[in-house]
């Protein structure tokens, strides 16, 4: 298979492309990576799937939010929040649905943030949760042509020791990788993956 990794050089997505092994993985981050491109912005993504072509997967390990209580988050967070990782992978999913091979898929990254409540995180639930639902309807918009799955990690566990946290809350982000090479080779479409459980929710 083809696939294009956006966010290849960061904790989950390296994990993806080594997972990916065997595959013919073209990898795609602002700064490095074979290819760059900016999620934030629509024309580089034109850019980078037409110099491309046609792939059978397109993978975003990609985006981010605003982290702070909802007393401290400005119009500049929310704007922030949802022009990054929520609509920064919608338009990975709007550009690059053309350039998917029939059957093949387009997958984006959420976390659990989505359905679990801390403090701090209500930009990033709003965003994480609001990417699965883009995905469960436009799923079907596409009738399988393209399938569309979100990957949904808890904290990952490389993560939580950069922050200085034990990683042992946290999931490996080589066992993450795995959940989107499932969802790569199988035939799901419109399912948002735990990665921990590999199983819809
Ligand atoms: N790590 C966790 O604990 C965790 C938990 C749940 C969900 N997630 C989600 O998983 C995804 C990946 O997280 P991560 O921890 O692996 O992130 P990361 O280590 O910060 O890596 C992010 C990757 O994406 C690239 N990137 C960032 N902004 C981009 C943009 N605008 N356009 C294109 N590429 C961009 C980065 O490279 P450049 O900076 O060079 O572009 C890098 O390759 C994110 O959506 C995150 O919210 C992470």
């Amino acid at each position: 298979m083809k696939v294009i990794v956006i966010g290849a050089t960061g904790t989950i997505g390296a994990e993806i492309v080594t997972a990916l092994a065997g595959h013919e993985v073209i990898t795609v981050s602002r700064s490095a990576g074979e290819y760059r491109a900016d999620i934030q912005d629509k024309a580089s993504l034109e850019k980078l799937f037409a110099a491309i072509g046609e792939v059978d997967a397109i993978v975003s390990a990609a985006g981010g939010g605003a982290f702070k209580p909802i007393t401290e988050l400005s119009d500049e967070d929310y704007a922030f929040s949802l022009g990054y990782k929520l609509m920064g992978q919608i338009n990975v999913i709007r550009t690059g649905m053309k350039y998917v091979r029939p059957g093949g898929s387009i997958t984006v990254t959420s976390g659990t943030l989505a359905r679990v409540a801390m403090p701090a995180a209500a930009a990033i639930g709003m965003i994480n949760a609001g990417l699965e639902g883009f995905v469960r309807s436009a799923a079907l918009d596409l009738k399988g042509k393209v399938r569309l799955n979100v990957v949904s990690p808890p904290w990952v566990a490389e993560t939580l020791s950069g922050m200085g946290q034990d990683p042992a809350g946290g999931q490996k982000a080589a066992d993450v990788a795995k959940a989107y090479v499932k969802v790569i080779t199988g035939t799901a479409t419109g399912q948002i993956i735990d990665s921990q459980t590999g199983k819809a929710v």
